[in-house]
């Protein structure tokens, strides 16, 4: 660091910090020392910080050779993103700091998505939980590995909200609800950021993405254009991005998709008039990648128009497109953008920076012993354990199949048995794959000594060897073999009818859920199928492990196989996987997505508006002029909120406080929970609410709280819930945040279709 601006700043930490609306510290020491520092900037080096590379061959040569580093010495460069490597990181920093003209220190960045080494449940999952300690702690240990890797900013938490589930991306959110999303959203960002944006020691940027609606991509196509009404923006897909905002998040990320009519990159509305003016928000804005570049195929003009407009219209760092860097000096000189818009993204990047502590300490980042140390230890592989564990949503169990007992013979089949990448998910860009066990490696260890194991791969993951390769090989993983069908299936099979219970573990594999893998066909791919039937044949005790990242199709399954349980990933998958199959576990998550009966209902969310003529969820029965489908029973499969233990609830009536409520008021709703079953277990208690008579249509039914309560077999509790003014406002057609008064239904049950209700009113 050069001396003025050491001085600068020593001056200016005597100052006290003001706060900025949205709760990021801001201070005249903060003012003054990147106001010091940009007054010797030239442009280049201002458009420096806007640059955004990933680390590339990085890893491989020497950051000093490498395109990253040379541009890092010549002040080009503001991040980079994606080394795993806390020497490179360090090395490249060092460049920045002791090459560079002004030794501006770079903002390293990563897609630390659902952990670092030790990876957690894809989101979709760990919403799944419904558990924000641990989405929290799962965010925290994320960032204490990432930190100490060399890691200061993650791309993560994704909160758009996905109706539809053929979007891959599904899998990378909290599903389905702007409520639970808004939990998720800010108890990420908490989990992240620890007291990192407030010069505090713990913690990493987070980045809220993708700002705005990538998740209604239309035809749940990925990329798509979203367009939809402003007030289903403001009620609906808004609010997890807002909450984020007002949990202090530090950046935001727009989108690939357009936005009414306009490229969410340059879409001047949705990042500077909501984002900035609306919600408070004075973090950074960084663009997804290389979108800059891909506004040519939306029709917005070439690389030097884009990047124009994106600037306009308040993005600060341009990732990956390289048009920022190579072309604001020609708009600056046509008059197209001004040096009052440069400056204004190139403060923010440095603001960043400053909040994170890089310029008292560049190195704060990343540190070889403490990587050692803290990477994929023991502690933090015990929570994940337990975190996914508590993510798995036990969808059917009948006759008591499940809990198994370690004894007798097991056959273990499916094509996801042995794979040690695709075990984490999508987006594990860290993951140590040779550090983890595989399903059978898992099963033999909790068996050991116990149960005979047998297993076998069974089938293909899908009867297109060539796309099965593509995605098996996403991001580097190793991809499962393709082999003979016949013989696999021939294997399978034998083991299965020698085994007393066939547990089957089939689904996706990684990379078949999260960016690029939409689908238009929700049911489990041919070959998993064909072997499911076979086994299902056998008429043995049969357990289907589904493994997915978003919402499928088990229509077929829910009506052949005694027990189902969805499982969305993790580094200590198996372990997990035997605590709650062979019962020292109960199952307690609950979905956070509507499961269809049929592809063809997508999208579908329970938290629908009503239609004139809806038919009530179940309904077999085909009524002409009604809004049913010919054919399929309509509703879902499988409810929001939906969740089996191995224990039974029962809920008495909901008791208010008062049937009445003033607009400023509380009421409280209470109901008894009972443990009606053997054993203890976690109930997720939820609460909804239905506004029967608004100035606009509103929700049938819309979720607004929830707790996990565990309970003793035979015990009841009482389960108490505050019903607030903000949990019965809405945008309203003028996009007024209101509470109208009238008559309310509070509903309290242990998904979103069985529920207890009762009424008050608002005066
Ligand atoms: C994804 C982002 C991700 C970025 C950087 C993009 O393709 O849409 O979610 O953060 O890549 O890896």
């Amino acid at each position: 660091m050069k001396k003025e601006v050491l001085m600068a700043m020593a001056a200016g930490l005597l100052l006290s910090v003001s706060v900025c609306a949205q709760r990021l510290p801001s201070s005249d020491e903060m003012n003054h020392f990147v106001t010091t520092l940009m007054s010797r900037m030239t442009l280049d080096e201002k458009l420096g910080q806007l640059h955004q590379l990933p680390g590339g061959n990085i890893v491989t040569g020497s950051p000093q050779t490498s395109p990253v580093g040379k541009l890092a010495m010549e002040g080009k460069l503001g991040s980079v993103f994606n080394i795993k490597d806390v020497e490179q990181i360090v090395a490249l920093q060092h460049l920045a700091v002791e090459k560079s003209r002004l030794g501006i220190p770079l903002l390293v960045a990563m897609d630390v998505i659902h952990g670092y080494e030790t990876v957690f449940p894809v989101p979709l999952g760990l919403s799944c939980t419904w558990d924000m300690e641990a989405v929290e702690r799962s965010a925290q240990i994320a960032a204490a590995e990432a930190a100490a890797n060399g890691v200061a900013w993650t791309f993560s938490p994704m909160v758009d909200i996905a109706l539809d589930s053929r979007w891959g991306r599904q899998a990378e959110g909290a599903g389905e609800d702007p409520y639970m999303g808004s939990q998720v959203a800010a108890a990420m960002v908490r989990g992240y950021q620890g007291n990192v944006m407030n010069g505090g020691k713990d913690g990493i940027m987070a980045c809220v993405k993708h700002f705005a609606l990538y998740g209604a991509a239309e035809a749940g196509l990925d990329y798509n254009t979203a367009d939809m009404s402003r007030l289903r923006m403001y009620n609906q897909y808004f609010p997890p991005y807002k909450a984020a905002v007002e949990a202090g998040a530090g950046s935001i990320m727009s989108s690939f998709n357009i936005v009414d009519g306009v490229p969410a990159t340059a879409n001047k509305w949705l990042l500077t008039d909501v984002l900035r003016r609306q919600w408070g928000f004075c973090g950074m804005v960084v663009t997804d990648y290389a979108s800059i570049g891909e506004m040519k195929n939306h029709g917005l003009g070439g690389l030097k128009e884009s990047a124009a407009q994106a600037l306009k219209a308040g993005t600060d760092m341009d990732m990956c497109a390289n048009g920022f860097l190579s072309t604001l000096k020609q708009s600056l000189d046509e008059g197209t953008v001004t040096m009052a818009d440069i400056d204004q993204a190139c403060r923010r990047v440095l603001e960043a920076k400053y909040r994170l502590g890089l310029f008292q300490n560049p190195y704060k980042f990343g540190d070889v012993k403490t990587a050692k140390k803290l990477t994929y230890c023991k502690e933090h592989r015990e929570a994940a354990r337990r975190i996914t564990a508590e993510s798995f949503v036990l969808l059917k169990n009948a006759n008591g199949v499940l809990p198994l007992k370690k004894q007798g013979t097991i056959a273990l089949i499916g094509p996801l048995i042995d794979t040690h990448t695709d075990i984490t998910g999508s987006w594990a860009v860290a993951q140590a794959p040779e550090k983890y066990k595989s399903l059978r490696e898992g099963f033999a260890e909790a068996l050991k000594g116990k149960a005979k194991l047998l297993c076998a791969q069974g089938c293909n993951l899908m009867d297109n060897a060539q796309t099965q390769r593509t995605v098996g090989k996403g991001h580097g993983n190793e991809p499962i073999p393709f082999v003979d069908a016949d013989a696999a299936l021939a294997e399978a099979i034998s083991m299965a009818r020698e085994a007393d219970v066939v547990v089957c573990a089939m689904g996706e594999c990684a990379w078949m859920n999260g960016e690029g893998t939409s689908r238009t066909d929700l049911e489990l791919y041919a070959p998993q199928r064909r072997l499911l039937e076979a086994v299902a044949e056998l008429g043995k005790p049969v357990v289907l492990l589904n493994f997915a990242g978003r919402a499928t199709v088990l229509t077929w399954e829910a009506a052949h196989i005694p027990a189902i349980m969805n499982v969305w990933y993790g580094s200590e998958c198996a372990d997990a996987l035997c605590d709650v199959l062979f019962g020292d576990v109960s199952p307690s998550g609950h979905l956070t997505v509507s499961m269809p009966r049929a592809t063809g209902q997508e999208p579908l969310y329970y938290n629908r508006l009503p239609s004139g003529r809806y038919v009530q969820d179940g309904e077999a029965d085909y009524k002409v002029f009604t809004g049913n489908y010919l054919d399929a029973t309509s509703g879902a499969l499988y409810p929001f909120g939906y969740g089996l233990t191995y224990s039974s609830f029962a809920y008495s009536d909901v008791r208010l406080s008062s049937s009445r409520m003033s607009a400023d008021g509380t009421v409280t709703a209470s109901v008894t929970l009972t443990n009606t079953g053997q054993r203890e277990a976690t109930e997720v208690v939820q609460l909804y609410i239905h506004d029967k008579v608004a100035s606009i249509s509103r929700p049938i039914k819309e979720l607004k709280d929830f707790q996990r309560v565990t309970l003793k077999a035979g015990e009841s509790r009482e389960v108490k819930f505050t019903v607030t003014p903000d949990k019965l406002k809405f945008y309203n057609y003028e996009l007024q945040y209101v509470l109208e008064p009238g008559e309310f239904d509070v509903m309290i049950g242990g998904n979103s279709r069985e529920l207890k209700t009762a009424t008050f009113r608002v005066e």
